[in-house]
Formats: C-alpha cells, sequence, structure tokens
C-alpha cells in the first residue's frame, strides 16, 4: 500500500517539520480514474466529494482526471472554482443553509439539491421558475459509525419518500422544474451489494418524476485500512450498476439522463500519510505510550469514530528492540487524543518519525486549532517523482488573523 519509501519519508520529515501530510499524484490519479471508468458504457459522470479534501492542488490534479465536483457549502464553492471547475461541473449539495448561502450558487448558475421541504420552499420564493434537483432519503443508510450514516430512520438527510407528493406541490406552486434527484446513503462500503440496492430504490423514485437530466446515487465507496481489508470489487459494482440501469433506461422517458455517483474518500484517501515526530515514550501502569506531535487537531478520525489508521514507524537508527502493544497519543490535552491503541510497534525512541497511513480524505480537511495547536504543511509528489509544498504549515499570526 505504501508508495513511499522509509528514507525518503525520514528526509521530507527533516526538510518541512512534521506534523505533515504527504500525497502521491500518482496513487491519487489511480484512484480518479478507477472512478472515471466505472460505467463505460453509460452516460455516467462523477463528482468528487470535496470535502474529503479540498486543497486546491489536489482539486486541480482531480479536475485534470475529467472528474467533477461536489460542494457542501460556499467556501467549496469558493475553492472549487479556483482549482478551475466551472460552474456546470459543480453539484451544490447543501444541507440547512441560508438564504445567501443558496443565493451563492443559484447567482453563479450551479445546480442546487435541497433536501428538506422547508430549503424547496426556500428555493422556489428566491429562483421561482428555476430548476432544481432534490435529495431523497429512500433507502436504509450504510456506514463505518452512527456518526456517517446519511440515510434511513435516522438521519437529519433528504427527504423521504412518502414525502413526493408535497415535492411535487411545491415544485407546482414555485413553477420549478425538476431536473435531478439524488441521494447518499452514508460513508463507507467494501461490499457492492448495499450500494447496489441503494441505487435500486433510488431508480424507483426516479421513475415518479419525468425527463430527469440527472440521477446521482452519491458516494461511500470505501478503502482498505487494515492491511487485511479486502478491496471493494469495483469490477462487479460496475456490472450490477450497468445492468440495473440498462433496464432502467428500457422504460425511462429521457434516454439521455445522466448517472453520477459522488465518491468523495475513494478518490484521496490512499495517497495520503501523515508523519509525526515521537517526543516522549512513557510506561503509564501497563501501557507505554508513544508520545508524538500528531494531536486530533491533526487527524480527529481515530478519536470522533474509534477508525483504524495503520501505522509504522520510519526505519531509522531510532527504531529499537522488542515489538509489543503500545499506544500512540497526540499532544493535546485531552485522554481521548489517541491515534493508536495498544498497536503491535517496536520499540521507539525520541526522534523517531511515525507514518500515519491512508488519512489522504477526511485528514486535514478536518483539523482544526484546538489547543492552539497549528494546522499542519502539506506536500505533493509529482507523477515525475519531485516534491513540492502545497500547503504551508501555519504560523502564530493565522491564530490570529480573525481578531479584531
Ligand atoms: N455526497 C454527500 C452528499 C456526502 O455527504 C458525502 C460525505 C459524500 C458524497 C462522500 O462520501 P464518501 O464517498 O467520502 O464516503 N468524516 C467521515 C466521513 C463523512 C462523510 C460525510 N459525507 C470520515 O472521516 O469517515
Amino acid at each position: 500500500m505504501m508508495w513511499i519509501s522509509d528514507e525518503r519519508i525520514i528526509r521530507l520529515a527533516k526538510e518541512y517539520g512534521t506534523p505533515l501530510y504527504v500525497y502521491d499524484e500518482k496513487t491519487l490519479r489511480r484512484s480518479c480514474r478507477d472512478m472515471h471508468d466505472l460505467l463505460p458504457n453509460k452516460n455516467f459522470r462523477v463528482s468528487y466529494s470535496a470535502k474529503a479534501n479540498s486543497n486546491v492542488e489536489i482539486m486541480k490534479i482531480i479536475r485534470d482526471e475529467d472528474i467533477d465536483v461536489d460542494a457542501m457549502s460556499p467556501g467549496e464553492i469558493y475553492l472549487q472554482q479556483l482549482a478551475g471547475f466551472t460552474s456546470e461541473q459543480i453539484f451544490f449539495i447543501p444541507n440547512n443553509v441560508s438564504v445567501d448561502e443558496m443565493r451563492c450558487a443559484i447567482d453563479r448558475d450551479i445546480m442546487v439539491s435541497v433536501d428538506s421541504l422547508s430549503q424547496l420552499g426556500m428555493y422556489g420564493r428566491i429562483n421561482p421558475g428555476g430548476s432544481i434537483a432534490v435529495r431523497f432519503n429512500s433507502s436504509n443508510g450504510l456506514g463505518h459509525h452512527d456518526k456517517v450514516v446519511t440515510a434511513g430512520k435516522k438521519t437529519k438527510f433528504g427527504i423521504p419518500i412518502t414525502q413526493v407528493g408535497e415535492v411535487k406541490s411545491l415544485l407546482e406552486k414555485y413553477g420549478l422544474k425538476i431536473v435531478g434527484i439524488n441521494q447518499h446513503l452514508g460513508s463507507f462500503v467494501l461490499t457492492k451489494e448495499p450500494y447496489l440496492d441503494g441505487a435500486k430504490e433510488l431508480l424507483e423514485v426516479s421513475k415518479q418524476f419525468s425527463g430527469l437530466s440527472v440521477i446521482d446515487f452519491g458516494g461511500g465507496f470505501g478503502v482498505p485500512y487494515k492491511e487485511n481489508d479486502q478491496r471493494l470489487d469495483l469490477a462487479g459494482l460496475s456490472l450490477g450498476l450497468d445492468e440495473m440501469l440498462t433496464e432502467f433506461l428500457r422504460e425511462y422517458d429521457n434516454k439521455s439522463v445522466m448517472f453520477r455517483i459522488e465518491p468523495g474518500r475513494y478518490i484521496p484517501a490512499e495517497c495520503g500519510i501523515l508523519l509525526g515526530t515521537v517526543h516522549s515514550v512513557k510506561t503509564n501502569h501497563d501501557m507505554e505510550y508513544i508520545g508524538t506531535d500528531i494531536g486530533f487537531n491533526v487527524l480527529m478520525r481515530p478519536v470522533l469514530y474509534d477508525s483504524y489508521h495503520a501505522i509504522h514507524i520510519a526505519q531509522s537508527s531510532n527504531t529499537v528492540g522488542q515489538i509489543k502493544p503500545r499506544t500512540v497519543v497526540g499532544n493535546i490535552c485531552e485522554s481521548g487524543d489517541i491515534i493508536a491503541k495498544g498497536r503491535e510497534l517496536p520499540q521507539v525512541n525520541e526522534g523517531a518519525i511515525v507514518v500515519v497511513q491512508t488519512v489522504g480524505a477526511y485528514g486535514f480537511s478536518m483539523s482544526s486549532n484546538y489547543n492552539c495547536r497549528l494546522r499542519p504543511a502539506e506536500v505533493l509528489i509529482s507523477t515525475d517523482g519531485t516534491h513540492r509544498l502545497i500547503r504551508r504549515r501555519e504560523t502564530f499570526e493565522d491564530l490570529i488573523g480573525t481578531f479584531l
């Protein structure tokens, strides 16, 4: 899984300091192509869900792979336009936005999807006669944790299909044309069946609206985080979806309807690693703690979802001795600030470099300034093998930038 040698990791840590996110362009492009080529026989496009990683340089590469983008906020739209995405390539799928935020997309001719009757009404009042997409909650949700399940009975997202009648009344009331329907079941599947089941249900809903130009099945495609995780069977998913869509098109009135998916994680997850430095090693009662500079302000996933990220120590003279369970922690003032609990690791000394894997998605994008810690720098290794900084490390000036 690793695309970089330990020697280079140690050199990068020296050159840029830690914590440091490092991305590999080749791996990123390969994941883009996996998604881009999923349905070669259909009118099909991929929208990258940029919440996973919104670094402008990363988004430029994704755009260069002929992939579109979805946005959750005006901030994402702003960065996506900086990365060169046109209005036509952006799909705004917000949740609970203000009138001004909704206008931000309308003024730029960006297609909007609403996910409540209330927001549909708001859209109708500010843009009567406009075109709109609607996000339905038609299926069971999925995800690696309750906090990332975005369909089914226990989520704030989407309009239940029982409300199709109310949707139609509001469309009529404001003279709106429904041009798309979409869903997002949740984040992380490694088996194709739940995704295919969800797609089938969305197609059923679609039949209730004639002349749709977009049907968007959402994201959720997982990547292996553990060494022995099976990869998602993309060939099987492709076959299953293709058959289902062929059958749907036999009956549907608009044969040129475009099908979309919205992968976030799948695209950048595996191209990113996070480097940290060991600053202390101690034994508290029975457990040995490896104290690093990777606090949960830098990588939130283990604390928020108990997520597993593979970890290794970049080999150097700092790695010695016995492999046994050790707990890797950060420098934040909370006991929950744990990156990995009881992981089989070699004994390390201060100064060793810790490598956390598969952090290209929802890594930097969920970072914060908690404890007045500075957000880390990001480095990209280009396809020609050279590397460059694509985001500088924050400074104290960044901490005070918003004070009056
Ligand atoms: N589309 C919509 C409307 C979404 O809300 C999301 C993710 C996606 C697409 C992309 O989902 P993906 O392909 O990445 O599973 N922070 C969590 C994941 C939260 C996902 C939120 N929505 C994590 O680190 O696991």
